[in-house]
């Protein structure tokens, strides 16, 4: 029987018909559809980070409990079936006031006092990656032909749009050189890493201070302090939290670490051997070898409720913390660039794994994405995009 006094519906949910394909061997043997669709529901509840499935009952019962208001127990019975309710109860989609669900409650609390988007929750903690990728090289296994795609996909979509006819554009002038010009024409995403050097200790703290150091700390008025840095911010608000993982930098113990911008520190969070840190580098780059070679990589981790405190269940501000990040991998772009070092950035990360080993709970700060940089090895082996001949003149 319940042993909770009240019920409510979690805070953050979504039904999904899912489709499952499978061969139909008799409908296929028999001239018709070999193809046989199962659909089953799937429920999404961020504050459970695992995909839940329910039949239509639990389904249909969901729909009829609100997740504001608590339930007693004796109404509970009207909406549903006491034994669905049970069963909801038990797979944490009802959260009841018993002592049974403190900590189920407690983590629908955290994802209610966050303040997410529903859809925007839902997003971003459905597609996190454990374990992606780590038994293959993708050196190998990823990079693909480019015909091999056309073969599969046919052409892409053109490589842009034209809206009207030649006569009726207007040229713009020509452009006026600038260093920036420069600096743009020698960024090329880094695959070829030099493992066998350092990095130096002034170009690693040079990087980082330029990329993610503050420019000013204002205290705008007492407990709000407002952060200048060198990208912009969605609302000022900076939600976003480097995090380092050092594998070959003079000096610096190998190991992980998390980056204060203010007062440009390094808060060491736990040492590595260098098997470890190579290791854990495969890891986050989703088993792209030829980043986890690099020997600097950051996280950037994202506190949402620092965005959502402003834009409260927003339908923009989890984009905006996404584009942010972006701002900040190109500008670790450039200044490697303009240092002679390659960089790179990737989305294809097992969040879940780096979560873990950084002591973060998902709910409150999860990675967004991870770039990189260092040395450039003296041979271009894997791919990169270099048309202009900038990086690798001649190969
Ligand atoms: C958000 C984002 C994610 C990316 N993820 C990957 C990745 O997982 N693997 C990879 O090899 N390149 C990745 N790249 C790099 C692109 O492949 C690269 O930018 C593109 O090929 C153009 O080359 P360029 O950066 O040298 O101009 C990513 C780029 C962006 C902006």
């Amino acid at each position: 029987m319940i042993e909770h006094q009240h019920v409510r519906r979690c805070a953050v949910l979504m039904i999904e018909p899912r489709e499952r394909l499978t061969l139909d061997l008799a409908g296929l043997l028999s001239g018709n559809d070999a193809l046989a669709s199962e659909t089953s529901i799937v429920a999404l509840a961020p504050h459970l980070g695992v995909e839940v499935e329910i039949d239509a009952d639990e389904s249909a019962a969901l729909m009829r409990f609100g997740e504001t208001p608590w339930l007693p127990l004796a109404k509970v019975a009207e909406r549903a079936p006491i034994e669905v309710v049970e069963r909801l109860l038990a797979k944490g989609l009802l959260i009841g006031d018993g002592d049974a669900h403190a900590t189920l409650r407690e983590r629908d609390a955290a994802i209610r006092d966050a303040h997410w988007r529903p859809l925007s929750a839902v997003s971003h903690y459905f597609s996190r990656w454990r374990d992606s990728g780590l038994d293959e090289d993708a050196r190998f296994t990823r990079h693909r032909p480019i015909a091999s795609l056309v073969d599969e996909c046919g052409l892409p979509p053109p490589h842009l749009t034209e809206r009207t006819p030649r006569e009726q554009r207007r040229k713009l002038p020509a452009l006026r050189e600038s260093t920036l010009d420069e600096l743009f024409s020698r960024r090329v995403t880094c695959r070829n890493f030099d493992t066998t050097v350092a990095l130096a200790e002034a170009d690693f703290s040079d990087v980082l201070n330029r990329v993610l150091g503050c420019l000013a700390v204002v205290e705008v008025m007492p407990g709000v302090i407002g952060l200048k840095k060198s990208y912009p911010s969605g609302g000022g608000l900076h939600p976003l939290e480097p995090y380092v993982l050092v594998q070959r930098v003079d000096g610096v113990e190998t190991g992980l670490y998390h980056y204060h911008a203010c007062n440009h520190e390094l808060e060491p969070l736990s040492t590595m051997t260098a098997a470890e840190a190579a290791r854990f580098a495969k890891v986050m780059v989703a088993g792209q070898t030829f980043f986890a070679e690099a020997p600097v990589h950051i996280v950037l981790a994202a506190r949402f409720e620092r965005t959502f405190w402003k834009y409260r269940n927003h339908p923009k501000a989890y984009r905006a913390i996404v584009l942010e990040a972006g701002h900040v991998s190109q500008n670790l772009y450039l200044a490697a660039t303009e240092l002679r070092l390659g960089a790179y950035v990737t989305a294809a990360i097992n969040e879940i794994d780096i979560e873990q080993a950084l002591g973060l709970d998902p709910l409150h700060q999860s990675p967004i994405l991870v770039c990189g940089f260092g040395a450039r090895a003296s041979r271009c082996e894997m791919f990169e995009f270099d048309p202009l001949g900038k990086v690798w003149a001649g190969e």
